[in-house]
């Protein structure tokens, strides 16, 4: 299959390139499109043969379910039951937005979508390219992040390119997306509220709103028995196929520049993944900020390039997890091959 790059301007999207993008929704293919998180890849969430091609097209696991984007708020309506207050209160502070809400289903979403669970995501996304094209296609559109499944998530449209080509007809290339993590996941289909992944509306955000939130314990990296209330969550993830080493505590910067020359000394290529302005050398030492915005912006891009210079180890300082720093260690934390303490 030949993939083709349509370039769209992400503040002013050109209608006729918007409905391209559309009506191949419409007519039942997927296609990748940015949002203002991460690339996604979407097809029309009410139809299961649409929505089996992005399983197929990512070699998504079928008990690991999407999240269904929408335009406009009454659809909600349509996908969900025994919608709670609290989901108003949060659809009105943080949508449209990087906020995905975890709700009874109706009996409208078809099974695949919900990997047959009897909740369905939902959310509603900012970025103006995402809307118009949900807009146009006059359909909720399902969608994952647009990568090969356990690769990072794409935050330009040449990740996707770099994961899909071949497997997809059509990228919507508008640039690179503005947050750079996923969306907030917060199941609000039992009595209180559970943060099932983290992203860039924060833990403490959630609860001004409602109060207390539950935290799943697999975001802290715990194991649990209890059922995955959000089964994407037991997959590694967010992975590169450099081994990437976290380092938290007190003492970590001497512990990483002694593992750095340790590893170098055995003949691997090491990277550091650093998060203050530092001197260190390494084989690739990337600096990708030193504020939670910026760190998350560049985490994903940041993966890749270690893979591209063919790095073996990424030595990585982990950060506070106050805030957006929940959502970014929680990140590293699942891409990481081992974790110290130092
Ligand atoms: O920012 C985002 O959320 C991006 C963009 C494209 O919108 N999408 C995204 O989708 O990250 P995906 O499929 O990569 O991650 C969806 C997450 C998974 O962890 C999945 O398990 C969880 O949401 N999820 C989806 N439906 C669920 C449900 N019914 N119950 C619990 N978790 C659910
Ligand atoms: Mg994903």
């Amino acid at each position: 299959m030949q993939t083709k790059i349509l370039r769209v301007n992400p503040r002013n999207p050109s209608i006729s390139q918007i409905r391209q993008a559309a009506k191949k929704i419409r007519s039942g293919n997927v296609v990748a499109f940015p949002t203002e998180t991460v690339y996604g890849l979407g097809a029309n969430a009410l139809d299961s043969k649409s929505v089996r091609k992005i399983f197929a097209a990512k070699g998504r696991p079928s008990d690991n379910p999407l999240i269904v984007h929408i335009f406009d708020i009454a659809e909600i309506g349509i996908l969900a039951d025994n919608i709670p207050n609290m989901a108003y209160d949060l659809m009105e502070r943080f949508w449209p937005g990087p906020l995905t809400l975890v709700l009874k289903k109706s009996k409208i979403v078809p099974k695949i979508v919900t990997g047959g669970l009897d909740t369905v995501a939902i959310r509603m996304p900012k970025n103006k390219i995402a809307q118009a094209i949900i807009r146009e296609a006059s359909v909720p559109v399902a969608a994952p992040s647009a990568n090969v499944a356990g690769r990072p998530s794409p935050t330009m449209a040449k990740h996707v390119r770099e994961d899909l080509a071949g497997k997809i007809s059509l990228i919507i290339d508008g640039g690179p997306t503005k947050i750079g993590i996923e969306s907030t996941v917060v199941d609000l289909s039992k009595k209180t509220p559970m943060l099932l992944r983290p992203g860039s509306v924060t833990l403490e955000q959630l609860q001004e709103i409602v109060g207390a939130v539950k935290i799943h314990p697999i975001i802290f990296g715990k194991k649990t028995n209890t059922i995955h209330r959000s089964p994407g969550m037991k997959y590694r993830h967010y992975s590169p196929s450099a081994k990437i080493i976290l380092v938290e505590g007190t003492k970590a910067k001497q512990k990483i520049s002694q593992l750095l020359h340790q590893y170098k000394s055995q003949g691997m290529r090491v990277g550091i993944l650093s998060m203050e302005k530092s001197h260190t050398k390494s084989d690739l030492t990337r600096f990708i900020g030193s504020n939670p915005d910026t760190i998350a912006a560049n985490l994903f891009k940041s993966f890749r390039e270690f893979d591209e210079k063919k790095i073996d180890i990424i030595l990585a300082q982990g950060i506070s997890q106050k805030g957006l720093g929940l959502g970014i260690m929680n990140r590293l934390g699942k891409a990481a091959y081992k974790k110290i303490r130092a």
